[in-house]
């Protein structure tokens, strides 16, 4: 447990509008951080993760969202938490660093001695008391949750090297094109204050680097050099990089599940591994975990109060139904995301898909895919208000909103 005098704040990076862009067509209708996963907006999980921080006196989402998107949800989280929550709003991206510095004044103001600092398209345990206990004893500035990941995927994340005594931080290469390490970074830190300096010795020597390039007229033409801004700061490359083997960084390392959500096939294994944790944790979330028998469920299920669902359809493992979503007589979904007002009609089937707000699927008609999450076409997705037609087949395909879909398609991207 934390002492008297300790404080934390939490800060999860939301980026904005021009980040997440392998999340469409979804992030077209939402910004990607509040997508449902597991029947609550994808920023919820963190958050709820970060209740469990000792002395935590306020969560802030820092982005470039338009800030009326996040208006309803922050005021509904923070009521049904009891946490005071803050959306800040940044006027341009300032990178994963820069977006926490930005803000340095308003996060001073609790007096905090931990900053938490969470990616929010991570999908995780978030094991947080457990890497304060951590921290605490190590005594940097810094402790990064790391996992050990499969060497062929490790180049898409931070690698690094640390000291299997100590733990210390020895050497960070951010998504490097030569292989490093099986160790990656999981995206969610805790610092001491001190990180605001380490961002402003950044920051100052990128403004001195600039004064100097705008002396050299040959630099200054250079397409690379013209736009740098000074306040643009990642920590990664960064701040992790500078500080690896200067006893400043250590790591915690999670033995638990660890995923990255970039593309909406993410989304939906992520869905899946929420769910599952649902059950040891929050079973009432979970249909039939309430004693509520609504259709015949398989595995681990999420279904919203206001959905209408057939007694006769069977659903599950991995399948989450939000808000006014109706599934008919006989349908079966296995693995899949029904978002708002979606209707699944009789005897249809959606497997590896995630079908959009408003849309139809029609009678007998098969939605679904072959489950690879990580391939572009591995999983169907269905955007806003389309309309597959009774007995329509649509296989490893993405649809844009609005479409209508009357004949069989397959491997196909519909603009
Ligand atoms: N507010 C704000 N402003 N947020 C930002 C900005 C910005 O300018 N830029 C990025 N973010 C947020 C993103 O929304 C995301 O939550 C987080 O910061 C990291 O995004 P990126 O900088 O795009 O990095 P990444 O996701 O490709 O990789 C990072 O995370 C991986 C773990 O998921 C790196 O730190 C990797 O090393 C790490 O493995």
């Amino acid at each position: 447990m934390g002492t008297a005098e300790e404080r934390a704040i939490a800060v999860i990076m939301v980026g904005g509008p021009t980040k997440g862009t392998r999340f469409r067509p979804l992030s077209f209708d939402i910004p990607k951080p509040l997508f449902p996963l597991a029947g609550q907006p994808m920023v919820h999980h963190p958050i709820s993760a970060c209740k469990r921080i000792p002395n935590l006196a306020q969560i802030y989402l820092i982005g470039f969202h338009e800030e009326r998107e996040f208006a309803l949800f922050v005021s509904s989280v923070s009521n049904e938490l009891k946490v005071p929550i803050k959306y800040l709003k940044e006027d341009k991206p300032h990178g994963s660093a820069g977006g926490l510095y930005s803000f340095r004044d308003q996060i001073m103001e609790d007096d905090p001695s931990h900053i938490f600092l969470l990616n929010c398209d991570v999908c995780c345990s978030f094991p947080l008391p457990e890497m304060l206990d951590a921290h605490r004893k190590y005594g940097g500035m810094g402790t990064i949750l790391v996992v050990k990941v499969s060497p062929e995927s490790a180049s898409e994340f931070g690698e690094l090297v640390a000291d299997p005594v100590t733990n210390e931080l020895l050497h960070y290469i951010e998504k490097p094109e030569t292989f490093v390490s099986d160790l990656i970074n999981c995206g969610v830190y805790i610092f001491t204050p001190d990180i605001f300096t380490a961002i402003e010795g950044v920051t100052t020597q990128q403004k001195n680097r600039a004064n100097l390039r705008r002396v050299s007229s040959f630099e200054a033409m250079q397409p690379d050099t013209r736009n740098l801004s000074s306040d643009y700061v990642r920590l990664d490359q960064d701040i992790l990089s500078p500080l690896a083997g200067k006893k400043q960084l250590y790591i915690y390392e999670t033995k638990d599940f660890w995923e990255q959500i970039k593309t909406p096939g993410m989304s939906i294994k992520c869905s899946a591994l929420y769910l599952s944790q649902f059950r040891p944790i929050s079973p009432q979330l979970l249909a039939n975990g309430d004693g509520i028998k609504k259709a015949s469920i398989s595995g681990d299920v999420y279904i919203h109060p206001s959905a209408k669902v057939h007694p006769t359809a069977k659903i599950g493992p991995g399948v989450s139904i939000s808000a006014n979503a109706r599934i008919g007589a006989g349908a079966r979904l296995i693995n899949c995301i029904i978002l708002d007002d979606a209707e699944i009609k009789e005897n249809a089937v959606v497997i590896h898909a995630i079908v959009g707000w408003k849309s139809s699927i029609g009678r007998w008609a098969r939605i679904q895919a072959s489950g690879d999450y990580n391939a572009k076409l591995g999983v169907t997705l269905l955007g806003e208000s389309v309309i597959v037609e009774d007995e329509v087949v649509v296989v490893n395909s993405i649809v844009l909103p609005h479409k209508t879909l009357n004949v069989r398609v397959q491997d196909e991207i519909l603009l």
